[in-house]
């Protein structure tokens, strides 16, 4: 792999994601990590991560001189260029000057790095120090007005540095530079692509299941979809997926799983019908962290029936279930692996919650791919496209959409408002430009409206169209007037009980996205 090692900033899950986007694999590695352990991995190329700090802060991250003499192939970029600079013996001075932002670069020298990017070029800084001087055997390629080297490199060994933040869009010319270095600097191919990632992981899957048996809980989103589909790829009917249908999916998803994954797919799936018991145990139940706390162990329960009810099933046979799949992805392996834990503002559950007495190794197909990775390898598998590019949905569903008690008669109404404005946001072409749009029934407040020649007293919905990137902070989006009125116009038309269409225009933080 290319190794991106971590400085503590935001930059480095970027950094990994252009990496592989220009088809080269990569993992991200704590700083903390020793030179030893990441030369160990045999890494194809190291590059180094901007960071918070200054090379002459205190504690600063220290970079082992060590990784420059391995003979790897070395990027730094920002703190991980200074660092590199002064292990290497050259001149880094706390200047006091700041650049940030969008700043102009004058290439000298292009080199192998900026080879073919403008002689004058808008590069993205954020750096307090700055290098004065580069070590030895380094030629400067390029300055701004607040770096008398802004970048260098050293082909004969294969060392490299910009000052500038590449991984960042607002850097005209960064991809250009990250893939100068991993093609020419580093003489890798780009050849890391779904279908590679499929075989191998075909493979990884099948010398870790052998003949044993695996189970899945389906949830009909993406991962874990996705994850079955590439399991089902790699041992056939050895796997058994399980659906619990709560009663609090969106209109068209069961039928989405129940036959076009399978059709698509051809994994063995055993679909549990639990609505009436979901309904009976939120009945009366209006408090929100309740409803979650319900509709999580009611799941957990359904789902352990029905893992126990297949082992059972194929113990009958003789055989053992072993192995359960879990859609774990990379950013949850890396956030587990350095975060602090976060304050529990609300309790998320996830399909698959694991039964105490069942004992169970995990297979995570997908445990190093970001979500539009997951994606790639959904389509190449045949995962139907409804599914692979479905919008986040909670886990407790439409049950948390739904402000007031949730009955049978308002999950009618909600399904019916939600679609329409699924229905509505596809046609107009907005669904990969939103991150998701939940409609919300404000089913304990009612209000006055007109309708033909009488009067009404029915409900709100409310649409809360977000932009975001990982769902941590979001923005609402502008939907366009015109599909705004569509959708109301539709609502209050087709949809009994709603009679006021409402947007919510409030960002996150301070609003979550979910009204409960
Ligand atoms: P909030 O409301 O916390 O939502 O801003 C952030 C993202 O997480 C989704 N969400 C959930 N997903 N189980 C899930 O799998 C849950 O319990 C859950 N609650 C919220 C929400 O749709 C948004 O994408």
């Amino acid at each position: 792999p290319v190794l991106v090692v971590d400085f503590g900033a935001q930059y480095a899950q970027l950094i990994a994601r252009r990496v592989r986007e220009a088809r080269v694999y990569s993992e991200i590695v704590p700083h903390s990590t020793s030179a030893e352990a990441m030369l160990a991995k045999d890494p194809a190329a190291i590059i180094l991560s901007g960071g918070p700090a200054s090379v002459y802060a205190d504690g600063a991250p220290f970079v082992d001189p060590a990784l420059f003499e391995a003979g790897v192939p070395v990027l730094g970029i920002c703190y991980g260029f200074q660092a590199m600079a002064k292990a290497l013996g050259g001149e880094v001075a706390q200047t006091g000057l700041r650049e940030y932002g969008g700043t102009e670069v004058a290439v000298c020298e292009a080199g192998v790095l900026l080879s073919g990017t403008p002689e004058h070029q808008t590069a993205w800084m954020s750096h307090g120090d700055a290098v004065h001087r580069a070590p030895d055997g380094f030629d400067v390629l390029a300055t701004s007005p607040g770096s008398p080297v802004a970048a260098f490199e050293d082909t004969t060994r294969r060392l490299y540095g910009v000052q500038w933040h590449p991984e960042v869009k607002h850097s005209a010319h960064g991809q250009a530079v990250l893939e100068h270095f991993l093609y020419d600097g580093a003489g890798l191919a780009p050849d890391w692509t779904p279908g590679n990632v499929i075989a191998e992981q075909v493979e990884a899957i099948r010398a870790q299941v052998g003949d044993k048996r695996v189970i899945c809980g389906l949830s009909g989103g993406v991962d874990s979809s996705v994850a079955a589909a590439l399991v089902q790829r790699a041992v056939g009917d050895q796997l058994t997926c399980v659906f619990v249908d709560h009663g609090l999916l969106r209109s068209g998803e069961a039928e989405q799983v129940e036959q076009d994954f399978v059709a698509a797919t051809g994994v063995n799936l055993v679909v549990v019908d639990a609505q009436e018991r979901f309904l009976e145990a939120l009945a009366g139940v209006t408090d929100p962290e309740t409803k979650r706390k319900i509709i999580g162990r009611e799941f957990i329960r359904v789902f352990e029936q029905a893992a126990r009810d297949v082992v059972t099933a194929a113990g009958a046979h003789g055989e053992e279930v072993e192995f359960l799949v879990q859609g774990t992805l990379y950013p949850d392996v890396v956030e587990s692996g350095g975060g602090e834990g976060a304050a529990n503002i609300k309790s998320h559950h996830n399909v698959g919650g694991l039964p105490e007495d069942l004992q169970f190794s995990l297979i995570e197909p997908l445990r190093t791919l970001f979500k539009d990775e997951v994606r790639a390898v959904g389509l190449e598998l045949g995962v139907p496209e409804a599914i692979v590019w479905r919008q986040p949905f909670p886990g407790p569903g439409l049950g948390i959409r739904i402000i007031g008690e949730v009955t049978r008669e308002r999950l009618d109404t909600l399904r019916a408002a939600d679609a329409i404005a699924r229905e509505e946001l596809t046609l107009a072409g907005l669904d990969r430009e939103i991150w998701q749009c939940p409609v919300v029934l404000l089913a304990d407040v009612r209000s006055v409206g007109v309708q033909g020649d009488g009067r009404t007293y029915g409900h709100p919905v409310v649409l809360r169209p977000v932009s975001s990137e990982d769902a941590m902070t979001a923005d609402w989006t502008r939907l366009p007037y015109d599909v705004l009125a569509r959708i109301s116009t539709r609502v209050t038309n087709e949809v009994a009980d709603v009679n006021r269409v409402t947007l919510d225009v409030t960002s996150k933080p301070p609003g979550t996205i979910e009204w409960e």
